[in-house]
């Protein structure tokens, strides 16, 4: 907004062209730019000296009294008022106060002078300017906007630095070839409005070449899927990305189909490939950003590869799982000097089907023995250090050590669970073993 002081009316912005060429000249007008929400004030002609009865009238299909110097008259509104005896006040213009004003002054002849007003208002906000790829031609397209103020504002594109004039014009939009362009280049857009501020808004745009970022190579099973992506970055305005196949010169754009599916997010894009096959498939992919500021390629192999039979790899390791498992019961069963037979083949006779007898036969075992005795009573524990020489002349089953109660596979779990197991279990077989069976 204009904030000179110097006038009482600093809002008011005359148009010296038109007043210099017509002021002096009855019927010519003169045009005064007043702002919304402003005061106004309308001079009746450039007349300096006596002056007589002015009467001003609103020029609409029939002229409309507004005030007069005979006091005489009242004002078609309060906001009209006389200043000097002779110039209209408008207090508080809006947009429909816009248009020609005339005052009749009656000296020793009558005269007529006209006064157009318009009535504008800057716009509100900032002015905001962008560059974008023109659709159709391989330009760029810089606009500028300034919205919201009335009458339009004026638009001048300049390069920065230098202040080469691109274009100067109404609408704010100019187009650029790409010799007009290069890396990093600057573009300014100066505004002016009618009542704006003196050194007008402005706004820049920085335009940039894309830069990308991609894997260099890919691999595709046979029958599978495969996803290549593209990263462009940098670009303004945002580049075109493209992907392509360079099986011929020139490269052929990958067209959308069921096998290609290509999606983009922003900048980042990705070629899916479904049903992989080495024939159709294999071979150099390009992504491709385009913009008028720069194009960049990248290349990326995708090798097609036959598929790994999982089921066979599976198979192969249960088969080497059960093999590892058969060696090792193997060697237990050879060196263990853990043996395990049903207690009812013994002939205690007891019932007791799923109890397994646990027997000591080696020395290893000895230690572990023992601390099972310390559970059990020390008395048995006795006993059964010296049972391994005894085994051969015992009837009754004095070399029980422990029971199970439960089935082989625990034993597997553990040596810990069979010590709790047998813990319980172990005080009712001392017992018996005192007595003979
Ligand atoms: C408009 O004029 C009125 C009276 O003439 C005055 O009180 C008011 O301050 C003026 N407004 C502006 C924005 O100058
Ligand atoms: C009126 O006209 C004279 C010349 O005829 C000029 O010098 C003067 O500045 C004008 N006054 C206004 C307010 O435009
Ligand atoms: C405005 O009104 C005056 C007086 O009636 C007339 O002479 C003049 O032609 C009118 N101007 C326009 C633009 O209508
Ligand atoms: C002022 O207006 C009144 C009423 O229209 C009229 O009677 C009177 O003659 C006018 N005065 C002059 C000086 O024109
Ligand atoms: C108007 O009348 C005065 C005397 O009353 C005279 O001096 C002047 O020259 C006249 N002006 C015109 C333009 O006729
Ligand atoms: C490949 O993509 C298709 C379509 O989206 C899907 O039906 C299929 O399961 C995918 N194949 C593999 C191996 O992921
Ligand atoms: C495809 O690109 C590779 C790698 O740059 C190149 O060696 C090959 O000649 C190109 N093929 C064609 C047909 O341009
Ligand atoms: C995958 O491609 C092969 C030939 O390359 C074709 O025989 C098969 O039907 C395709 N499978 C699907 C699901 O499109």
């Amino acid at each position: 907004m204009a904030a000179g002081g110097s006038a009482p009316e600093p809002r008011v912005l005359v148009c010296l062209g038109a007043l210099l060429a017509g002021w002096v000249a009855v019927g010519l007008e003169a045009v005064v730019i007043g702002e919304v929400h402003e005061n106004v004030t309308l001079h009746c002609g450039n007349i300096s000296g006596l002056r007589g009865q002015v009467t001003w009238y609103r020029n609409n299909s029939e002229p409309v009294f507004l005030l007069s110097s005979n006091s005489s008259l009242r004002p078609a509104e309060p906001r009209f008022s006389l200043v000097d005896a002779t110039s209209l006040h408008i207090e508080s213009l809006s947009l429909g106060d816009e248009g020609i004003y005339t005052c009749q002054e009656i000296l020793n002849v009558t005269q007529w002078f006209q006064v157009w007003l318009q009535v504008a208002n800057p716009p509100p906000s900032a002015p905001q300017c962008w560059a974008q790829m023109a659709s159709g031609s391989f330009m760029l397209q810089l606009t500028c906007r300034w919205d919201g103020g009335y009458p339009d504002p004026d638009f001048l594109w300049i390069e920065e630095p230098g202040g080469v004039i691109v274009g100067k014009s109404k609408l704010g939009v100019e187009m650029l070839s790409e010799s007009q362009l290069s890396d990093g280049k600057k573009f300014k857009c100066v505004t002016s409005h009618i009542v704006g501020p003196e050194s007008g808004a402005s706004c820049m745009v920085q335009i940039r070449g894309p830069s990308l970022l991609s894997e260099p190579m890919k691999t595709c099973f046979t029958g599978g899927n495969v996803t290549l992506t593209c990263q462009v970055s940098g670009a303004y305005p945002p580049a075109k990305i493209l992907w392509l196949r360079n099986l011929t010169q020139p490269e052929v754009i990958i067209q959308p189909s069921s096998r290609h599916l290509i999606t983009q997010d922003g900048q980042n894009s990705t070629l899916t490939i479904h049903n992989c096959s080495q024939d159709l498939d294999e071979g150099y992919y390009i992504c491709r950003a385009d913009s008028p500021v720069g194009v960049r390629e990248m290349e990326i192999w995708l090798s097609v590869k036959e598929p790994l039979n999982i089921g066979g790899i599976v198979g192969t390791i249960v088969s080497l799982l059960l093999l590892g498992l058969a060696i090792i019961s193997g060697l237990l069963l050879h060196y263990s000097p853990v043996f395990c037979w049903k207690v009812g083949n013994t002939s205690r006779g007891q019932n007791m089907d799923d109890v397994m007898v646990l027997v000591d036969s080696e020395e290893e075992e000895e230690e572990e023995e023992e601390e099972d005795a310390a559970v059990g009573e020390q008395e048995g524990a006795r006993e059964r250090e010296e049972l391994p020489k005894e085994i051969p002349k015992q009837d009754h089953i004095h070399r029980v050590t422990a029971l199970v109660n439960g089935n082989i596979e625990q034993m597997g779990n553990g040596f810990q669970d069979l010590q709790d197991d047998s813990s319980e279990e172990q005080s009712d077989i001392v017992q018996e073993e005192d007595r003979p069976v």
